[in-house]
């Protein structure tokens, strides 16, 4: 509320706090990246949907922790499955195995499929017999990143960090993603199934009281002001 100082000889009067004003534009933000009307938002050729400051934050992390693989749960047709291939290809180490039920027309693009840093699992994140497809897919990995960005209803996703949290090691990151949904900031009805069940961030919530060892990385989350994933980057101590 009141006068923004941006800089050098640049201030903004404004009758809303910065946190509002960010709230805001998040949810503007957010409506228009769903917006399928426009042309596409494309990772190397294949329909994205991500925060690009989150991208760059997950580059960041790629880079500094060099995981042996990625475990990434909801690629629809694979833009972020791609883009976290090639970022491995640039550290020059690791894979990425992603899980998607693919119920629907779209598939994974066939260049995602042709990358030699991927290994694409059909089927759901949280049936045991996929989980342990994955496990085994993973076993002689050290370190991982895991990103949840298939379901978004609480059980789904506490499922999800049952699954594939205990594989982390210490420092590793386990990124929730749309915890934005059901007011946070995201008005809640913009999800029907995440306002009546609770989604990724009551999730996270329920997780981080009975699992001690992980924390929240807000300030890797607050550096674009901010992030699909609100509470969402979990890192293991
Ligand atoms: C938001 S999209 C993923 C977007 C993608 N990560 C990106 O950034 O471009 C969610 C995906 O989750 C998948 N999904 C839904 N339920 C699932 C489940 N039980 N297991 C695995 N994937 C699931 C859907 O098929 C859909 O492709």
């Amino acid at each position: 509320m009141g006068r923004f100082q941006l800089g050098p000889g640049r201030s903004l009067q404004v009758n809303i706090s910065q946190e509002e004003i960010i709230n805001v534009f998040h949810s503007i933000f957010y409506a228009s990246e769903q917006d399928h009307s426009g042309p596409p938002k494309l990772y190397n050729g294949v329909p994205i949907h991500k925060h690009p400051g989150d991208m760059f934050n997950y580059q960041q992390i790629l880079f500094e922790q060099k995981p042996d693989y990625i475990i990434e749960c909801g690629a629809f047709q694979g833009g972020s499955t791609m883009f976290f291939a090639d970022t491995l290809n640039l550290i020059g180490k690791g894979k990425i195995v992603s899980v998607d039920i693919c119920e629907r027309a779209e598939r994974w693009y066939p260049q995602v499929e042709a990358h030699e840093r991927t290994i694409l699992i059909p089927g759901s994140s949280v049936a045991a017999d996929i989980v342990a497809k994955v496990k085994e897919t993973v076993k002689d990995g050290k370190s991982f990143f895991v990103i949840l960005d298939s379901l978004h209803t609480k059980a789904h996703v506490l499922a999800e960090m049952g699954s594939y949290g205990p594989l982390l090691a210490k420092g590793n990151y386990m990124i929730v993603e749309d915890s934005n949904l059901n007011g946070h900031p995201l008005p809640p009805e913009w999800h029907t199934q995440t306002m009546q069940e609770g989604g990724p961030f009551e999730a996270v919530q329920e997780y981080m009281q009975k699992h001690h060892d992980f924390v929240v990385d807000l300030q890797m989350e607050h550096r674009f002001l901010f992030s699909y994933a609100p509470s969402g980057y979990l890192v293991k101590i």
